[in-house]
């Protein structure tokens, strides 16, 4: 078993989640990255680029969405590694549309794979933190939870939410060493931003007070600050790392 604390971030091979892997990495964690079963020719490759980048990062499939695909998930790490110390829930999706033209899957899976997550495979980990009287969670909302998006009812409802799972957590496990705490990250240079209508980017960008995307290291710095071991005190906390755009 390893001497290192085990960090799992779900959504670990994504724009956000690989810069939170290599950070937590160059903290001195054994770092999993979890990716979604059908990507695994993708997370594959992505190991390898971090191999040559000098990070020995070990990978995981599960379906966060599905409860016994998380599971599933925790127990090939635990098998492999040990039980996890620091668990990123990192994974996430967009369906934008207009609430008038939303279906019901553009719903379902938002809230599945972005609030449902956090409680399929948190569920799985706090039992081993609390009885070792270590843990840090963080959840990565966004700043579209907390003051809602047009052509986002389903997003900004499942990370507001994520928010509210992080507080209730955070009292269960305060007394057993164990913090949780929320990242809420503004507009990032990543794959799920540049898929959008660039007029539509462009226009929530010069609004930006720093006047720029943020990168993914300057949400990884906040996720790095929040499971350090001695950042104890810190708990229930929402942080903001929007560039000034919502201030909370
Ligand atoms: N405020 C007011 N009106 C707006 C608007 C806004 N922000 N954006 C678009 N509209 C208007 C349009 O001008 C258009 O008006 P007309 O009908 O008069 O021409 C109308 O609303 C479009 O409405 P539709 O019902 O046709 O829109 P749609 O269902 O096709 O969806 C959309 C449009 C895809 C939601 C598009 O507005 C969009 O991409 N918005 C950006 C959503 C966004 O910010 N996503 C973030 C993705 S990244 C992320 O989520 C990470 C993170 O955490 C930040």
């Amino acid at each position: 078993m390893n001497e290192k604390k085990i960090a799992l971030v779900t959504g670990g091979t994504g724009g956000i989640g690989s810069a939170i892997c290599i950070g937590l990495a160059e903290q001195g964690r054994k770092v999993v990255a979890g990716y979604f079963p059908p990507e695994k020719d993708a997370a594959e490759a992505w190991q390898k680029a971090r191999q040559e980048e000098g990070y020995d990062i070990e990978i995981a499939a599960g379906d966060v969405s599905d409860y016994e695909g998380s599971q599933e998930m925790i127990a090939d790490i635990g098998s492999r590694l040990g039980g996890i110390d620091i668990l990123v829930n990192c994974a996430g999706i967009t369906r934008d549309k207009t609430l008038r033209k939303m279906e019901p899957e553009q719903w379902n899976s938002v809230l599945r794979t972005n609030l449902d997550s956090a409680f399929n495979v948190t569920r799985h980990v706090v039992d081993d933190m609390t009885q070792k009287n270590f843990g840090r969670i963080v959840n990565i909302a966004s700043v579209n939870g907390q003051k809602g998006q047009f052509g986002q009812t389903n997003y900004s409802a499942a990370k507001a939410g994520l928010h509210g799972f992080t507080k209730a957590l955070a009292l269960e496990v305060a007394a057993k060493g164990v913090t949780v705490n929320t990242v809420s990250p503004g507009y990032v240079k990543t794959e799920m931003t540049s898929a959008m209508p660039t007029e539509v980017l462009d226009a929530i960008v010069n609004q930006v007070p720093v006047g720029r995307l943020a990168s993914p290291e300057e949400i990884a710095y906040s996720v790095c600050f929040l499971t350090e071991d001695k950042n104890a005190y810190m708990t229930g906390a929402n942080l903001p790392v929007n560039g000034g755009m919502y201030m909370s």
